[in-house]
């Protein structure tokens, strides 16, 4: 496996490019932040458990018919993938209250939506990630009511098999992350899918299996994340 240039570095990835001009090397690598970069540590094999999860979580979508920029895991830690034109908001669903919804909304910790609520903030270090609405997205530039009515759509569909998918396994998902970006004319779910952008809990306890445990500063992570991947990856994916 030959990397090409380094394209962009990001807190916890780094894109490369690689010998076809339509795709790119995806190295996840240890590091990992919260706030905002503020806290930050390095946590050895967490590339690994990221690549892993997130590759079956793509790969689930794919079955699912949900277009997406994952082409296969390379091998643990490198995922080839689209290179997309990323739109530069994150897209939040919530099918339970916790994190910055409890901490700045009067919703009861834990606290079971009927719906999922999606929220959208603007991608910007510099801004500090604020929530949008669709006028601010638009005016800024970033995208097109045409355009968001798609990511919503695509958002629900993801939350739904992923919701579903994890439930077999024993886990809820409370809330994630997702990013898009345009290849050609269509719109792909691009960037990660792991324990660094999604809350998992398992679902007899509640007890956490994500990045909460590193923003909080307790308990084992790579614990965590290793307990997640051999739940939800089954013999075959291991190998
Ligand atoms: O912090 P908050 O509660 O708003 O996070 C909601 C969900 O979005 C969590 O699963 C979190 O991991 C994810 N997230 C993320 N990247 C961000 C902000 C939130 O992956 N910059």
């Amino acid at each position: 496996m030959k990397l090409g240039k380094l394209l962009y570095t990001g807190k916890a990835k780094d894109i490369y490019e690689t010998d076809h001009p339509d795709e790119v090397m995806i190295r996840f690598r240890d590091d990992i932040t919260a706030g905002d970069g503020e806290k930050r540590d390095r946590i050895p094999m967490k590339g690994y458990y990221n690549s892993i999860i997130s590759a079956k979580f793509f790969e689930v979508l794919e079955a699912a018919g949900i277009k997406t920029h994952y082409i296969s895991l390379i091998k643990p830690g490198y995922i080839l993938a689209r290179k997309l034109e990323m739109i530069p908001i994150e897209v939040i669903t919530r099918n339970i209250a916790t994190g910055s919804l409890t901490r700045r909304y009067p919703f009861k910790e834990g606290q079971e939506f009927k719906e999922p609520i999606i929220q959208i903030d603007y991608k910007s270090d510099e801004y500090g990630d604020p929530m949008l609405n669709d006028d601010i997205a638009i005016a800024l530039g970033l995208t097109t009511m045409e355009e968001l009515d798609k990511i919503r759509k695509i958002t629900l569909k993801v939350n739904k098999t992923l919701k579903g998918f994890l439930q077999e396994k024993g886990l809820l998902l409370p809330d994630f992350k997702l990013e898009f970006g345009r290849y050609n004319s269509r719109l792909l779910v691009g960037d990660e899918i792991s324990p660094d952008t999604c809350r998992l809990w398992e679902m007899k306890t509640r007890k956490t299996l994500d990045k909460d445990l590193f923003r909080r500063g307790e308990g084992d992570i790579i614990e965590a994340y290793r307990r997640v991947a051999s739940l939800i990856l089954n013999e075959e994916d291991k190998k």
